[in-house]
C-alpha cells in the first residue's frame, strides 16, 4: 500500500452524475473552471475587516432579516454565468457532494460527506457564501444566522424562511412552525408532544455531541486521504444526526429522497441549508473547545476550490479554516442546554 496524501480536487473535468440512483443531474459550471486563474486564499486583513457575528436565526430583528432577503433575492438575480449566482452556489454543493470532481492522483471523486472534511469543507462553503451575500448588499458585516435546533427555543424552523426570497416550495408544510423537529427523524411521525420531543432531542445531543463524541474520528467522521486505501465511508456522529435527520425533515414528503433539503444533489436550493450549517459550524466549534486538535498532515493539507465574493477561483486548504478569529466570524453566545441533559 502506497503513501497515503491529502485529498486534492481535479479540475480538469467535470462528470455528470446521479442525484439519487437513477437520477442523472449535471450541475458543472458553465465553463471549465481551469480558464479561470486560481488565487491562494489570504486571511482578511484584522485592521480592515470586521468580526462578523452569526446570531440566533429566531431572534433576528426585523432590520437583518430584510437585509437578509436583499441580499438572497440579489443572489438569485444573477445570471448562471456569475459564480455568485444563487443556483452556482447551490450546484457547488451538487458538485462535491455527488462526486462530479475525481481526486487528483486517484480515479476516485471527492465527496466531502461521510468522512472527516464534512466540517471544514462545509465551513469553506458557508464562508464564501457568505462573503459574497455581504458583498452584494455592500454590508462587511452581514453573517448567516444560525438555526439552532439543538436549544429548545431554536427547535423550529426560523419561520422567515417562509417569505420572499427565502421561500422554497420543496418542503414538508406539515413540518412548519409551530411543529418541533425531531432531530432524530426517520420519515414517519413519532407521535410525540412537543414537550416529549424536546426532551427526546436534548439528549440526542447529549449523546452525539458528549457520550457518543469522545474521539475525532467518532465525531468528526472517518480519515479520508488519496490513495490506495485512502478512501473511507463513515459520518460522524452530529452528521448521522441531527446534521442528515433534519435534511429529511425538512425536504418535501412528495419526493423519493424528500427533495429539495433531503438529498445532497438539491439541499442548498433551499435557503435554510446555510442556516442549518451555520448550526452544525457553530457546534464544530463547540466540541473542538473541549477535545484535541486534529494535526493530521493529510487532513490539514487537503484543499478545495471556491469563487469568492469577486469572483475569483481560490485554493483553500483545510488549515486555513481552523482558527475562526482568524476569518474574521464568530457565533453569538447562546446557553447549550443539552450538555445537562446526560440521560
Ligand atoms: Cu453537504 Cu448538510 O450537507
Amino acid at each position: 500500500k502506497g503513501k497515503l496524501l491529502p485529498v486534492q480536487v481535479n479540475l480538469t473535468t467535470c462528470l455528470p452524475t446521479f442525484g439519487r440512483p437513477g437520477k442523472p443531474v449535471y450541475c458543472c459550471p458553465p465553463r471549465n473552471m481551469l480558464d479561470d486563474p486560481i488565487v491562494d486564499f489570504e486571511f482578511p486583513d484584522p485592521t480592515q475587516t470586521p468580526i462578523r457575528v452569526r446570531r440566533f436565526a429566531h431572534r433576528l430583528d426585523e432590520e437583518s432579516i430584510a437585509k437578509y432577503e436583499k441580499a438572497v433575492s440579489i443572489m438569485r438575480s444573477l445570471p448562471y454565468s456569475d459564480p455568485r449566482s444563487f443556483t452556482r452556489q447551490a450546484n457547488l454543493h451538487c458538485q462535491y457532494c455527488t462526486g462530479s470532481f475525481l481526486q487528483q492522483h486517484s480515479n476516485l471523486p471527492v465527496r466531502v460527506h461521510k468522512t472527516w472534511i464534512f466540517f471544514p469543507w462545509h465551513r469553506m462553503y458557508l464562508y464564501f457564501h457568505e462573503k459574497i451575500l455581504g458583498n452584494l448588499i455592500g454590508d462587511e458585516n452581514f453573517a448567516i444566522p444560525f438555526w439552532p435546533w439543538d436549544l429548545p427555543e431554536g427547535m423550529t424552523l426560523p419561520a422567515f424562511y417562509l417569505n420572499g426570497s427565502f421561500i422554497n416550495k420543496q418542503r414538508d408544510p406539515t413540518h412548519f412552525p409551530p411543529a418541533v423537529a425531531d432531530l432524530d427523524f426517520q420519515l414517519a411521525a413519532g407521535g410525540s408532544t412537543p414537550e416529549e420531543q424536546t426532551d427526546l432531542n436534548l439528549a440526542l445531543m447529549y449523546n452525539q455531541m458528549v457520550s457518543g463524541a469522545k474521539t475525532a474520528e467518532l465525531f468528526m467522521g472517518c480519515a479520508y486521504k488519496t490513495g490506495e486505501g485512502g478512501d473511507c465511508f463513515g459520518p460522524g456522529t452530529m452528521e448521522r444526526a441531527p446534521h442528515n435527520t433534519i435534511h429529511k425533515w425538512v425536504g418535501s414528503e412528495f419526493h423519493t429522497g424528500r427533495e429539495d433539503m433531503g438529498v445532497f444533489y438539491s439541499a442548498a436550493r433551499d435557503p435554510s441549508f446555510y442556516a442549518h450549517h451555520s448550526n452544525i459550524d457553530r457546534l464544530w466549534e463547540v466540541w473542538r473547545s473541549t477535545h484535541p486538535e486534529m494535526n493530521d498532515p493529510e487532513f490539514l493539507d487537503s484543499y478545495m476550490y471556491f469563487h469568492d465574493e469577486n469572483s475569483r477561483l481560490v485554493r483553500i486548504r483545510f488549515r486555513d479554516v481552523m482558527d475562526i478569529d482568524r476569518l474574521r466570524y464568530r457565533y453569538e453566545d447562546v446557553e447549550n442546554t443539552w450538555l445537562a441533559a446526560r440521560p
